[in-house]
């Protein structure tokens, strides 16, 4: 009876021990795999901060054509100077199929995906196959700098 006893008191101790020291590593795993969380997402606004700096620092008033625009792809943002001093900014995802715009030229804002084409000034359709304008987005100029919001 005694060694049952002990086998019995000595058993939960061990589950317990054993417990401890799971639910020990399992919080250090849960602690680590947060800081990592912390430290990826820590890295992509890291990332999202630069490219919003770096299409910023990339948009000077003359690297954009009057008549014309130019795609930052990485951005997403196209932007137009359609008459000289004014200047437009649409998304450059295509309405059609999500393509990125591949390029100002002609007047238009292309799609290389299907031949769509926009309007510099008002983002309009003016070729298919895309039915829906290129939504606006918000520019401001100031000294030689464009910013899009
Ligand atoms: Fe642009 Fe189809 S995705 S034309």
């Amino acid at each position: 009876m005694t060694h049952a006893e002990d086998l019995r008191t000595t058993g939960p101790s061990r589950r317990t021990v054993l417990g401890t020291a799971g639910l020990a590593g399992l919080g250090a795993a849960a602690l680590a795999g947060c800081g990592s969380g912390q430290d990826a997402a820590g890295v992509a606004g890291s990332a999202s901060d630069a490219v919003a700096g770096a299409v910023k620092d990339a948009i000077s008033k003359t690297s954009i054509p009057v008549g014309g625009g130019k795609v930052f792809a990485d951005a997403k943002v196209v932007v137009t100077q359609p008459t000289s001093g004014d200047f437009k900014a649409f998304s450059a995802v295509c309405t059609h199929q999500a393509c990125v715009v591949s390029d100002v030229a002609g007047g238009t804002i292309n799609c290389a995906c299907h031949g769509s084409k926009y309007d510099i000034t008002t983002g309009a359709v003016k070729n298919g196959p895309a039915t829906a304008p290129l939504p606006e987005k918000k520019v401001s100029v100031s000294g030689d700098g464009i910013k899009v919001t």
